[in-house]
Formats: structure tokens, sequence, C-alpha cells
């Protein structure tokens, strides 16, 4: 309603205009013709953005998915080939992670990943983002995904000035309601586009956001306050 902070109608209109073309995303348009996106390259870019920028991210996920198309040819290749090709991402249980995880998807689960968060959470190197993200992008399940830039999107829409950490609860509670229904995939992608193209940490570009009529935190004037840190 126009009394939400959120409005969830205006950033889905806002991402079908202006999502960032990723090389693991589909277009908005093939998602509305009803194409799924597969669970197998989800998983696989979320684990590699977990502490990976965007833009590093993008030709080890070509060079991945065009060595390694489906989990079951993943699962196929050896600990050592991975990792080489993991080489330069860093954090590298990750990647011994994958083949772990790429392994039990294979070998135990008949190729599919489980839909659900907390199926998928039981797999190896899956945390509780990573779950969500691929319950909700993968699967259309209403997860609630927050990463760091949902958090600086949501606390600068609802205006929490709890500190963080502490302000995580107030974030999820204040996106709960939120997340659309029908396509939460794409909420999910929309905040985090919003938050890394326009609701940035200095000098977001309010005037060019879709939630600029219902942002607290613009209508206070502040919008660089939120997040607020705990000072140690
Ligand atoms: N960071 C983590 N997951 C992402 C995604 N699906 N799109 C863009 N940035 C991300």
């Amino acid at each position: 309603s126009r009394t939400d902070a959120f409005e969830a109608e205006r950033l889905l209109a806002w991402y079908d205009r202006h999502a960032r073309v990723l090389p693991w995303r589909l277009a908005p348009a093939d998602l509305r013709r009803g194409q799924q996106p597969d669970p197998y390259r989800v998983w696989l870019s979320e684990v590699m953005l977990q502490q990976t920028t965007v833009e590093a991210v993008k030709k080890y996920f070509l060079a991945f998915t065009a060595k390694w198309p489906t989990v079951t040819a993943m699962a196929a290749a050896s600990e050592d080939d991975i990792l080489r090709a993991w080489a330069g991402l860093g954090y590298y249980s990750r990647a011994r992670n994958l083949k772990k995880c790429a392994d039990v998807v294979a070998k135990d689960l008949g190729g599919r990943f489980p839909q659900t968060e907390d199926g998928l959470r039981a797999l190896p190197g899956v945390g509780a983002y990573t779950a969500a993200a691929i319950a909700a992008i993968a699967f259309n399940r209403p997860a609630v995904v927050i990463d760091g830039n949902i958090e600086r999107v949501t606390t600068r829409v609802a205006a929490i000035d709890t500190p963080l950490p502490q302000a995580k609860s107030q974030i999820r509670a204040a996106l709960t309601p939120v997340v659309s229904a029908d396509r939460p995939g794409d909420f999910a992608q929309a905040m985090m586009d919003l938050g890394a193209t326009i609701c940035t940490p200095r000098r977001p570009a309010c005037i060019l956001c879709p939630l600029n009529e219902t942002c607290r935190a613009l209508f206070l004037g502040e919008p660089e306050r939120f997040p607020v840190k705990k000072t140690k």
C-alpha cells in the first residue's frame, strides 16, 4: 500500500528495466515466460559471490560452467581440478566444499538440489545466506535473503537505527512481510542491484531510486546515516 515504506511492486518494476546483466541470471523476460533458473548455476554463483565481488566472479563463473555444465560433471572432476580452476578466487575452503557438495547432490540426491532452505543448509558450504538465496532464486520460495547490500537498503528504507549486527532481527522483520510472493528471487536480486548501483554506502543516488517516495532515511534527510555501525 502507499503507506508502506517498502513498495515491492515499484522495486520489481525498476528491476525489470535496470537489472544488471550477469552471466548467472536469466533475462527478466525469460523468467516471465516461466523459464526457471538452473539450481546448479545459482548455487555455483552464490558460493562464488559469498566473499568475492561480482566483477571478479564473472569470468570464473563462465569458466566453471564451460568446463562443468552440470553438477554431475563437477562431481566427476577431482578436487585438484576444482582447486586449480578456483585459483585466484581465494577462500579455498569454498572450492573444497564445492566438490563435497557436488558429490552429495550428484551421488546421494540423484543430481537434484534440495528446494527448501533447511534442505539446502544441510549441504557442505551452504550457510543461511546461500540457502535463502538458492531457495528464492532457483526455486521461487519466499525466503528472506539478507546480504550487506540488502542490509543497507533495508535499514535506510525503514530507518532502522539500531547498530549492526544487533539490527539483524529488525531487518529480517522488516523484510519478511514485503518479500514478493510471486517473485522472491527477483525481489532479492533487485535489492542487491539497488544496493550496488543506487543505494550505495556513500552518496546514494536517491533521485533515481524506485523507493524514494517512501524511504524513511531519505525523508529524514540523511540516508548515509544508515546502517548504524556499533562503535567499539
Ligand atoms: N551477490 C550475491 N548474489 C548475487 C546475485 N544473485 N546477483 C548479484 N549480486 C549478488
